[in-house]
């Protein structure tokens, strides 16, 4: 593997038969009235999980549902996420009630292949990364491996405590997700063109700011968009602007200018009274949105956005173009992802990151769209902006291999 996060320790030497592994998973799935509503995390823990009980190792499986902030929330137990597990792992999943406590030891102890610990954050000492919290997790293992990806950038104690108390590795999904993901960081193939979209401009500048030296266009659809024109002197009307932001995007713009990227923005959009289902909506040039507001790009901003996408050897897909939930506010989205997907057909390396993205792809029925789609939000972005995520860091870190550090 190579760049920033090269060094990481890997399952494959780890020594894990017979042993009791401590496995961080990221099952912070999307629920709907209580059923999973996208099982996209837990089928990617799969491959690790599988491999260790090939190699005779005992599991105790941990994740984060949500954010209950150091109380037990009900709604918020994992029991779906365990019975999900087990039907993908085709092996029983025992869930137990607590995290650390006495029903989770003694199943730890057992037996039992598959133990599926209670909500980690049900514990305030998980988002604390509390050191005393941290050697209870431990004690429930002799080994602990990475593979929660997606929860890799927070500085918790299941996944920044645990490489200092366990030797450890990084699981498969962990590992192949930086690789592709610094691919798209070092050495990728030009034409080299990032595709932005969602809410939030602010979510997006660290990482547009680490590509600028690395891409040839950037496209920008979504609502984020409209920060980007407004602080080209363009008329919105009431589409979402982040005011705050827009000196700084002003300054990002010059940059790019500077350094010759272009970058795309909406030339049309559908504009709509409100961005609720069955509002009025038409599609406008952008100079005739009035005081209606943008909830996806036009048409001539899709194919303009797909013309780039075609010359691409390397497409970074963060985004959707528009309200995607919404089938007439979707086309955007849509169409980028079909002129995504054939760029993917023609060999191109495409990858999608963002939980938006993902569901956007979900929705579609494209999940197979890109060559990698990320499991990964925040973590994705994060890593993009060119940050050291300190789950990363602390499997690096651990040089020890296969011993008890305890
Ligand atoms: C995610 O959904 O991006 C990860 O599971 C991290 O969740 P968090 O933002 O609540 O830490």
């Amino acid at each position: 593997m190579n760049g920033v996060h090269s060094g990481l320790p890997i399952l494959d030497d780890l020594d894990a038969e017979g042993q009791r592994v401590v496995v961080r998973c990221d099952l912070n799935v999307p629920l709907a009235n209580g059923a999973i509503a996208d099982d996209l995390r837990i089928r990617a823990a799969v491959p690790t999980l599988r491999a260790l009980l090939e190699r005779g190792a005992r599991l105790a499986v941990c994740s984060h549902l949500g954010r209950p902030k150091g109380k037990v929330v009900e709604d918020l137990r994992l029991a779906p996420v365990g019975q999900r597990l087990s039907e993908l792992l085709g092996t029983a999943v025992t869930e137990t009630r607590d995290v650390v406590g006495e029903e989770a030891a003694t199943a730890c102890e057992s037996d039992i292949q598959v133990v599926l610990l209670e909500n980690l954050r049900f514990e305030p000492g998980e988002e604390e990364n509390d050191p005393a919290f941290a050697d209870e997790l431990a004690s429930l293992g002799d080994r602990y491996v990475n593979d929660a990806f997606g929860a890799s950038h927070r500085a918790h104690a299941s996944i920044a405590g645990l490489p200092a108390r366990l030797a450890c590795a990084a699981g498969y999904l962990l590992a192949d997700e930086v690789a592709k993901l610094e691919r798209l960081l070092h050495g990728a193939e030009r034409p080299y063109v990032a595709v932005l979209g969602g809410a939030k401009v602010s979510d997006k500048l660290g990482v547009i700011a680490n590509l600028l030296d690395r891409v040839d266009a950037i496209c920008v659809g979504g609502a984020m968009a409209f920060t980007l024109l407004v602080a080209t002197g363009q008329k919105v009307g009431r589409s979402l602007v982040e005011e705050d932001r827009v000196e700084e995007v002003k300054g990002v713009l010059e940059e790019a200018a500077r350094r010759d990227v272009p970058i795309l923005l909406p030339v049309d959009v559908v504009a709509a009274d409100s961005p609720e289902v069955g509002s009025p909506h038409k599609v406008v040039p952008l100079k005739r949105i009035r005081d209606r507001m943008g909830v996806d790009i036009g048409p001539r901003s899709a194919e303009q956005f797909a013309e780039v996408i075609s010359t691409a050897k390397t497409v970074l897909w963060n985004g959707p173009m528009g309200i995607f939930e919404i089938d007439d506010y979707s086309h955007g989205t849509s169409a980028v992802a079909s002129a995504i997907a054939a760029a993917t057909r023609r060999g191109a390396f495409t990858v999608a990151g963002g939980g938006d993205s993902a569901a956007a792809l979900n929705r579609l029925g494209m999940t197979d769209a890109v060559s990698h789609l990320s499991t990964g939000g925040g973590a994705s972005l994060e890593l993009l902006e060119g940050r050291d995520l300190p789950g990363i860091r602390a499997l690096r870190e651990a040089t020890t291999m296969g011993g008890d550090r305890r």
